[in-house]
């Protein structure tokens, strides 16, 4: 009896090429690692931190040797093309085009300005479509797949995440076209949603109430655990398999189970918390103040 071949089965990847944009750090970089162990030969892209990408090619090289740092600027068109020329005149083709570089400004609506809506859509919309098309000959030569990562809030409200949610809804629009465009010349697209991640954005956001966001979620998740990046880029992973081609035109949630059972979670955390913590001393908070309150007199 003929052995089964071990490496096929452990290196899905091997002979494929991954460009991975935002590699340097959180899920990409979590992704671009898994990859590498898969046997994809990975292109890891950042903006500036060019010492994290640099680590993260060196892990890669450690399990699948071939990997390379770009550099690429998402708000800017040249830089696009720029990095797409340099991948045609290596000769090099695609067989997975990673789509999670994002960045925006966290803030309500009203207060946002027209610069940071710009950015915000330069990188998930517009310049993710001409990566798109900038790609596709490159992808098509191999049957290859574009993955877009989305978000959380395009699903429910998040507070100051209404315009990279709306980027982020262009985005899987613009997944669910493609794979009507590019499905019948053997690209496939998909979406992939990750729920809570922690990583760099999410402690920025949260300064110091990151750990307790951390412990909400280990005490109310179905999974009882906060996802890390390594978590998330599973599903990455697994959306790059062969086996995966009929995910095409979907945006596969990632979350565990969280999303679903929010509505539950939060008469869960709400019931942790202590009652002076829930019925808060406002008065000397005027935007808070709560209307069943004697109102103070105004000063003379
Ligand atoms: N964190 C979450 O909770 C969460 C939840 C759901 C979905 N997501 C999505 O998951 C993806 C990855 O998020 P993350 O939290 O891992 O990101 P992150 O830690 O903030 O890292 C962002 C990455 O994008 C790169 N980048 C930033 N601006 C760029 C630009 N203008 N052009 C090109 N690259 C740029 C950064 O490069 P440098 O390192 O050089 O700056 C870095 O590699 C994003 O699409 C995000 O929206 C995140």
């Amino acid at each position: 009896m003929t052995e089964p071949d071990s490496r096929a089965t452990e290196l899905p990847l091997q002979g494929r090429r991954a460009l991975v944009t935002g590699g340097s750090r959180g899920l990409g970089a979590a992704t671009a690692r898994r990859l590498a162990r898969m046997g994809a030969e990975v292109v890891v892209t950042y903006r500036q931190r060019a010492q994290d990408a640099d680590q993260v090619v060196a892990d890669c090289n450690a399990h699948q040797p071939g990997a390379r740092a770009e550099q690429l600027d998402l708000l800017d068109e040249d830089s696009v093309r720029a990095l797409f020329e340099r991948l045609s005149a290596r000769g090099e083709e695609l067989d997975l085009l990673i789509a999670n570089a994002a960045a925006t400004a966290f803030k309500p609506l009203l207060e946002l300005k027209m610069h940071q809506i710009d950015k915000t859509f330069a990188i998930s919309v517009r310049h993710f479509l001409l990566m798109a098309q900038l790609g596709f000959p490159l992808l098509q030569a191999r049957g290859g797949r574009i993955i877009a990562v989305s978000g959380a809030d395009t699903v429910g409200y998040i507070p100051g995440h209404g315009l990279l949610a709306a980027a982020k809804a262009g985005m899987e629009t613009l997944v669910r076209y493609l794979a009507c465009e590019l499905g019948p010349h053997g690209v496939t697209t998909v979406g992939v949603l990750p729920g809570y991640l922690d990583t760099d954005s999410i402690r920025m956001m949260a300064g110091p109430f990151h750990p307790h966001l951390v412990a909400a979620e280990e005490r109310t998740h179905p999974l009882r655990e906060a996802a890390t990046p390594d978590a998330v880029a599973e599903t990455v992973a697994m959306l790059c398999r062969d086996e995966a081609r009929w995910c095409n035109g979907e945006i596969v949630r990632t979350d565990g189970g969280g999303l679903f059972a929010y509505p539950g979670r939060f008469g869960q955390a709400w019931a942790m918390v202590p009652p002076d913590a829930i019925d808060p001393d406002t008065r000397d908070a005027p935007m808070l103040a709560r209307t069943d309150e004697p109102q103070r007199p105004p000063p003379d």
